[in-house]
């Protein structure tokens, strides 16, 4: 029996293959390539000794997921699959809309033809909005500001009805912080197209001389040196969090919704110490204007993770900055 992780060639979905591999999973990886790239199979085969099974393909299209449904003995899917970049949803809303749900929508109704009931979903803390309290707890009120979070928001709902309607699934619904870092080989890592929005690949690209200084965008919010505050939390970490998921999801049925970040905010200006420290370079910065939709401050309350699933991040800012680092430094365009 294998796991099926779409979008499983990106960031995140990489280094969960590695950690699914290395707890001895079968995985098959089904990705359209849109924002990442083939090579990386090479790099998961190189770290773990093993090539997962891979099929370029799109979730739009529902011929597709059925042969891959067909000609292999799916057990459960982990669904990575979709577009991410805020800004460009709030420009292309129909694009996110199709390829988040309508993308989303087909999976599930393939699964449900093969009688393939187990699914961890990625969502995001986006779906809180700006929280009223911190640290934020999964039964906090969900809103969005943006078309790619309510992408998030409607896949959870579309989830919760699909579990109403038959009680024999079983679903994760995943709610990341801010994912950074990369694999400790420094082969795996985030690769961001064009300029990063994200402040870690930006500082990265600053580092390496790509960029000139890091935007901060705000110093007057009410945080601990005025920029906002956010839960980083180390890629490794989120993916094995990701193993745990599947390995609760394979063994209950229902819907869980659980946070994962490590419950530790920091603040722009000190990722940028951390990074510096990491890299050993000067990462200059100017305080810009605040950028539209910022929220002063979001970190996780991490206690339904470690409850349920036994979960806990164990690296810190320090090791997340040399870890990114290290995989940063080998990519200088
Ligand atoms: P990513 O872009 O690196 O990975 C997504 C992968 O999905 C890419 O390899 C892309 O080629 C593929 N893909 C996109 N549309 C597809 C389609 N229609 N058919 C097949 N493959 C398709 O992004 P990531 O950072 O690894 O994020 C993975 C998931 O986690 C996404 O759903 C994202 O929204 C969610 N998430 C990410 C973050 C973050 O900060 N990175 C935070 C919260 C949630
Ligand atoms: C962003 C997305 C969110 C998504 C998350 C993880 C927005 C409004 N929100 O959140 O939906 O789930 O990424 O992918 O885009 N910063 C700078 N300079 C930069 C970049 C960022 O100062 O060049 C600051 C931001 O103002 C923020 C912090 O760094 O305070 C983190 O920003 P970012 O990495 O974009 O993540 P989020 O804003 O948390």
């Amino acid at each position: 029996m294998a796991i099926l992780v779409t979008g499983g060639t990106g960031f995140i979905g990489s280094h969960t293959v590695v950690e699914l591999i290395k707890e001895n999973f079968e995985v098959v990886i089904l990705d359209n390539l849109y924002n990442s790239n083939i090579e990386v199979l090479d790099k998961i085969e190189t770290i773990t000794n093993i090539r997962p099974k891979f099929y370029k393909a799109d979730i739009l299209d529902k011929e597709a997921l059925r042969k891959i449904f067909s000609e292999n003995k799916i057990e459960a899917v982990i669904h990575y699959a979709g577009y991410k970049a805020v800004g460009e949803s709030v420009e292309k809303p129909i694009l996110y809309y199709e390829n988040n749900v309508t993308g989303s929508l087909n999976l599930y109704e393939v699964m449900s033809e093969f009688n393939v009931k187990t699914l961890v979903f990625s969502s995001s803390a986006t779906v809180y909005g700006d929280p009223a309290k911190l640290p934020i707890k999964e039964d906090f009120p969900l809103s969005t500001t943006n078309p790619y979070g309510t992408t998030k928001l409607f896949n959870e709902r579309i989830l919760e009805d699909i579990y109403v309607s038959d009680n024999n699934w079983s679903i994760m619904i995943l709610r990341y912080f801010n994912p950074i870092g990369a694999h400790k080989s420094g082969l795996i890592g985030e690769t961001p197209n064009g300029i990063p929005n994200n402040l870690v690949p930006y500082i990265a690209q600053v580092a390496t001389g790509e960029r000139e200084f890091l935007r901060v965008w705000g110093n007057d919010f009410n945080t601990v040196d005025g920029t906002g505050v956010r839960d980083y939390i180390h890629v490794v970490d989120l993916a094995l969090g990701h193993i745990k998921a599947i390995q609760y999801a394979l063994s209950h049925k229902g819907v869980e919704k659980v946070n994962l970040g490590t419950g530790n905010g920091y603040s722009v200006l000190q990722v940028r110490e951390a990074f510096e420290k990491a890299c050993g370079k000067k990462i200059p910065y100017k305080i810009m204007d605040r950028r539209p939709g910022d929220i002063a401050e979001c970190y996780a309350d991490t206690t339904k993770a470690y409850e349920l699933l036994g979960w806990k991040a164990k690296f810190g800012i320090d090791e997340m900055c040399q870890d990114g680092w290290n995989f940063s430094k080998n990519i200088i365009k």
